[in-house]
């Protein structure tokens, strides 16, 4: 396998987490590149599932490194809970294979404060409270915390205390009461700090490393394209860059590492959270949208909120295609689509009356997803072979590829690590 970027080019919740751990046997190092903790990453190994929301999903292939980029913001606690919690599976999580960044941007109390008070009280974007993206935020405004900095404390006190003032009287104007005192949030943080430690290192320089001595990278995305900060249905995003070349900053490779990028859309659509969702199943659609939900299990795997469901989105597709400059297409969850006498795509929008096949960067009319209708297809089981595929299901895979140019290369037909059909050799 060559280098590889795995990103979502829809909503989130794609299904990365299954592909990356089918991918990571063939890989040396899966390296996260963005988002934080928001990220809820599901494997279902047998019988057991596990939940990721900060280590990579290669974590469960013993010879596999696994890396949090820089792009990464960084939330200590939540990094050693899921640790200890794998360590307690027999994983192992030792600093040889679990490598943080030290320079991840770390997210304090106080910017999970901002996040829920804000919500409470602004624009409400359906965040996932984590404090993405007030963590996001103080990078750019350059009052953030890099997690190495915690090892010269004299030098950091000062400094973030100036910024914990600011973020106190923000709280406070906010409506918020239970912030906590400066002196107990520095001395958990230095406490959390020292038993990261031992997992940080220059992941830059580790890649380049490991790429001269030939090592293979998997890069795994979290959210999805359409919640880019850049490209997304803005505000109504995340707070990181959720596309391909982000891989390259978020871990320190120079963008020709980045040899082949595997965009990941389910069979529908899935949306946690509030904005713009043209496919939603509404009215006519509405029990459509129902037996999506429920047989595609679509409740959020950090949050537990139901996900919004929805036909598949052609036209967003195509603009993902394009953002990310995808070379293969991977579709999850084709079998939940089974049992369907007719499946809809959305193949173009309609606003103000004209029928078009741009994603609009701004969202201020309605936009009425225009649809084609599939013959659908009976249950089939989960299976590695294309051939247990009713014909109408490959027809459907068809049609995306025609639609967006691009091949399907990769075809998950169930929850489990082997229920997955890999049409390039490049993955097997
Ligand atoms: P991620 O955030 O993109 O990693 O996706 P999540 O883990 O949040 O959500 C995907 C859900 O779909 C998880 O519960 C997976 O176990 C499940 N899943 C992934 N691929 C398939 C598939 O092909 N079929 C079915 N039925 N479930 C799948
Ligand atoms: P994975 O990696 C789906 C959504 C939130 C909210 C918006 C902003 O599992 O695909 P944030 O907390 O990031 O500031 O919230 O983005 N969101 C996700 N939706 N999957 C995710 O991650 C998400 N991470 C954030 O619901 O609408
Ligand atoms: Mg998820």
């Amino acid at each position: 396998m060559s280098n590889t970027v795995l990103v979502g080019i829809q909503w989130g919740d794609e299904g990365k987490a299954k592909i990356i751990d089918h991918l990571a046997e063939k890989a040396d190092i899966v390296a996260r590149f963005q988002g934080g903790n928001n990220a809820g990453h599901t494997i279902v190994v047998g019988k057991e599932k596990t939940v990721l929301h900060l280590i990579p999903s290669g974590i469960l292939h013993k010879n596999t490194v696994n890396v949090v980029g820089n792009g990464v913001v960084f939330d200590m606690g939540v990094f050693l809970q899921e640790r200890d919690a794998l360590s307690a599976k027999g994983v192992d999580v030792g600093p040889n294979r679990l490598k943080v960044s030290e320079i991840c941007h770390v997210i304090l109390p106080f910017h999970q404060l901002l996040d829920r008070a804000r919500e409470a009280v602004k624009t409400k974007i359906g965040t996932t409270g984590r404090g993405i993206g007030p963590t996001y935020g103080d990078k750019a405004m350059r009052l953030g915390v890099r997690i190495g900095e915690f090892e010269f404390p004299n030098d950091l006190k000062p400094r973030l205390k100036a910024v914990y003032q600011e973020k106190a009287l923000q709280l406070k104007e906010l409506g918020s009461t239970d912030i906590p005192e400066f002196e107990e949030m520095f001395s958990k943080a230095l406490e959390l700090y020292s038993k990261v430690k031992p997992h940080l290192v220059d992941t830059s320089r580790y890649l380049s490393e490991q790429t001269r001595a030939g090592k293979k990278i998997l890069f795994e995305g979290a959210q999805g394209t359409l919640l880019d900060i850049d490209y997304g249905t803005y505000p109504f995003v995340t707070s990181s860059n959720t596309t391909a070349a982000f891989a390259a900053c978020g871990t320190g490779v120079g963008p020709s590492s980045l040899n082949f990028i595997l965009g990941l859309t389910k069979a529908y659509t899935t949306r946690v959270g509030s904005g713009p969702f043209p496919t939603e199943c509404f009215g006519e659609d509405e029990e459509a949208g129902k037996l999506i939900s429920q047989k595609g299990n679509e409740f959020g795997s950090t949050t537990g909120r139901a996900r919004r469901c929805g036909w598949l989105d052609l036209v967003a597709l195509k603009r993902a295609v394009a953002l990310n400059g995808i070379t293969g297409l991977a579709l999850s969850k084709l079998d939940v689509l089974s049992g369907f006498k007719t499946i809809k795509v959305a193949t173009h929008y309609e606003t103000d009356g004209k029928k078009h096949q741009d994603f609009p960067n701004f969202w201020t009319k309605p936009v009425k997803a225009i649809y084609e209708e599939l013959p659908g297809w009976s249950e089939f089981p989960g299976t590695q072979n294309e051939s247990d595929l009713p014909a109408t299901a490959k027809s459907f895979i068809k049609h995306i590829e025609t639609y967006t140019g691009v091949p399907v290369v990769v075809i998950s037909t169930g929850p489990k690590r082997d229920e997955m059909i890999i049409r390039d050799k490049r993955f097997n």
